[in-house]
């Protein structure tokens, strides 16, 4: 994870540009930040660098001319979150600075040759070696430039790095990339450029840019931008605009991001479907998906691999392929698969699920189902995103920069690519009958409003968490399309407001968990009108049994639920659908419930402790 940006140009105030641009860096890690720059006229690097969050040390830095520097904000993974281990880290010269994204598996052996060659180390970090490394390469009888010591270094690393580096000697930013993301900004007049872990952090600045991809280098100074292979072979590159504004990764009034991203939900589901949900022609189309009928047909197997959020959209996702394409499909966390020696060949499909498109678990199986043969497709939000580049086929969900670290709109949108993308499956292999298929088109189309219903009442589950949140432990319950949706429901609680919650099928409370009911373990249950409601209710029976509390998402008019809750227990209802579509709108209900009870518990809503949005190391 960690996030790092860098400037170069016709402006004075670098620094402070760097700052900016860390602090929309700063949800992929926030356990110190810092800057390194060269003061005009100075030959001389200066940092400025502590633990906590990028406006604290932004805080201890003086305004000075510099038109050079770079910055990062830290994910603790080598060494703990400490002024000293933050970065910049330096070389013994103190002449060369680097920041790093990623992991140096090899830095033990790496540490110990330099440390033979009386090099010395201050920091507990995998990154410092990087530092050490080019100094060793760097003006090595006054013939390297800092690029080629660049290269040189590089080239023994192993792992994965997103890094730029700056020399007091050379009016430069040089920054390269394997396995971990690094966008490359190109100022208006080209007289200035960037770098950064994402575009989000460019969108103040530019919406030119250029990703680069594993194994290439980027040699910035203030007027020019030249992009090389590892071996110096110059590498012509496209410039691609960032395609949304600035104004849309704001927070518009909303008190946190995660708020306004839940509350985004209508419009992206929305956007996900436009031009590819035709009402009129009762189908679904996606053109991304570049397969020809023949290849649809042929597909025997689906694998969905992502992890986290990602995940669980995956696992609704086998629901739908089975029910609606009648595709034999697995899931599996992205983590667990390229370990596993799987089994694939070329009519297993492998769909990568990815908001960020960067996680590096995922990007590592998506190889692997490549090398072994599988044919593969990434659903991505971030546009130009490795995952987006490297999958054969893609399919984008246009839900927008999402900021907030606890991931809302892009499982929606994920979602409704899933719904889609079956849809789509299902017709071309004709295992859905026309009448159905334009029954769900229809009913598909009145999501987005049917979610709004829900989010101009979240009121009422504001006042439902107000009265839950002191709780320590929760059980979620849903069955059949909502299981995923209760996996996700106890994440979102977990993450941001730190109580903990275990999402079941509800068909194995009677195997275990039920043993951990009382009046101190509440339950969340989705009880809505499907073919197991009734397996459901007695699910709650037997928990009132206990005397255990529950909080039950229900659907409009249904009388029942009521009649078998107690004064304690709380009911949420939302709006009647096909039971096919209920986890678009029983998932909105468990998102604004960890909202208020984060809120309620004073908790950093947008920035939970220990986690980072875009996990970029394995
Ligand atoms: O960017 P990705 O979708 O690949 O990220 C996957 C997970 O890291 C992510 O969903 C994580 O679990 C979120 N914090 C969930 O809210």
């Amino acid at each position: 994870m960690c996030g790092i940006s860098a400037y170069i140009g016709k402006e004075n105030n670098a620094a402070e540009i760097v700052f900016n641009m860390l602090s929309r860096l700063e949800y992929r890690g926030y356990d110190s930040a810092g800057v390194a720059y060269v003061k005009e006229g100075n030959d001389k690097i200066s940092v400025v660098k502590d633990i906590g969050m990028v406006e604290n040390v932004r805080e201890q830095y003086i305004s000075e001319h510099s038109d050079l520097c770079i910055g990062h904000t830290r994910w603790a993974t080598h060494g703990e979150p400490s002024k000293i281990n933050a970065h910049p880290h330096l070389d013994c010269k103190q002449e060369l600075a680097i920041v790093h994204n990623g992991i140096i598996e090899n830095y033990l052996a790496l540490k110990k040759m330099l440390e033979d060659e009386g090099h010395k180390f201050v920091s507990a970090t995998d990154s410092e070696v990087i530092a050490h490394l080019i100094e060793k390469f760097y003006n090595k009888d006054d013939v390297l430039t800092l690029e080629d010591a660049v290269r040189q270094a590089i080239a023994l690393l192993r792992g994965s790095y997103g890094i730029a580096v700056i020399s007091s000697k050379e009016e430069k930013i040089v920054a390269a990339r394997l396995g971990s993301p690094i966008i490359v900004g190109i100022g208006k007049d080209k007289d200035e450029y960037f770098v950064s872990s994402d575009t989000n952090a460019l969108l103040p600045y530019t919406n030119s840019t250029i990703p680069l991809n594993d194994g290439e280098i980027a040699i910035l100074t203030k007027n020019d931008c030249r992009i090389t292979n590892k071996d110096a072979i110059p590498v012509q590159k496209k410039i691609e605009k960032i395609l949304y504004d600035l104004q849309s990764a704001e927070k518009d009034g909303y008190a946190h991001y995660m708020l306004k991203e839940i509350f985004e939900q209508p419009r992206v589901i929305n956007e996900t479907m436009r031009g590819r949900l035709k009402v009129e022609e009762g189908l679904a189309k996606l053109g991304g998906v570049r397969m020809k009928d023949e290849e649809i047909r042929n597909i025997s197997r689906i694998i969905f691999i992502a992890c986290g959020t990602s995940l669980h959209a995956g696992m609704l996702g086998k629901y739908l392929m089975e029910e609606i394409a009648r595709i034999p499909t697995e899931v599996e966390y992205a983590s667990e698969f390229k370990y596993k020696f799987p089994v694939l060949d070329k009519n297993t499909l492998v769909i990568a699920i990815s908001q960020s498109g960067e996680t590096a678990d995922t990007i590592a199986s998506l190889r692997e189902a490549r090398e072994r043969g599988a044919n593969t497709l990434g659903i991505v939000n971030v546009v130009g995103s490795t995952i987006a580049r490297e999958a054969k086929k893609g399919v984008y969900i246009y839900a927008g920069p999402e900021i907030g670290v606890a991931s809302t709109k892009a499982f929606t949108a994920q979602i409704t690519a899933l719904y889609l993308l079956s849809l789509y499956f299902g017709r071309i292999r004709n295992t859905i009958s026309g009448f159905a298929l334009r029954e769900i088109v229809e009913e598909f189309a009145r999501i987005p409003e049917k979610v709004q219903k829900i989010l101009d009442n979240a009121n009422v589950i504001k006042d439902v968490a107000d009265k839950f949140y002191n709780y320590r432990d929760f059980l979620y319950l849903g069955r059949g399309y909502n299981f995923p949706i209760v996996l996700e429901g106890a994440l979102k609680l977990k993450e941001i407001s730190y109580i903990h919650a275990e999402g079941y099928p509800a068909g194995e409370m009677k195997h275990g968990p039920i043993a951990m009911i009382d009046e101190n373990f509440p339950t969340m249950v989705i009880l809505v009108k499907d073919n197991v409601y009734n397996k459901l209710m007695n699910n709650v029976e037997e928990i009132k049994a206990r005397h255990g509390r529950i909080v039950a998402i229900t659907t409009e008019g249904d009388g029942d639920v009521k009649k078998i809750l107690k004064e304690h227990d709380e009911v949420i209802y939302i709006p009647k659908t096909l039971p096919i579509f209920y986890p678009f709108l029983t998932v909105v209900p468990l998102q604004l419930f960890a909202y208020f009870c984060a809120l309620k518990l004073g908790r950093n809503v947008d920035k939970p402790r220990n986690l980072a949005k875009s996990v970029t190391v394995e």
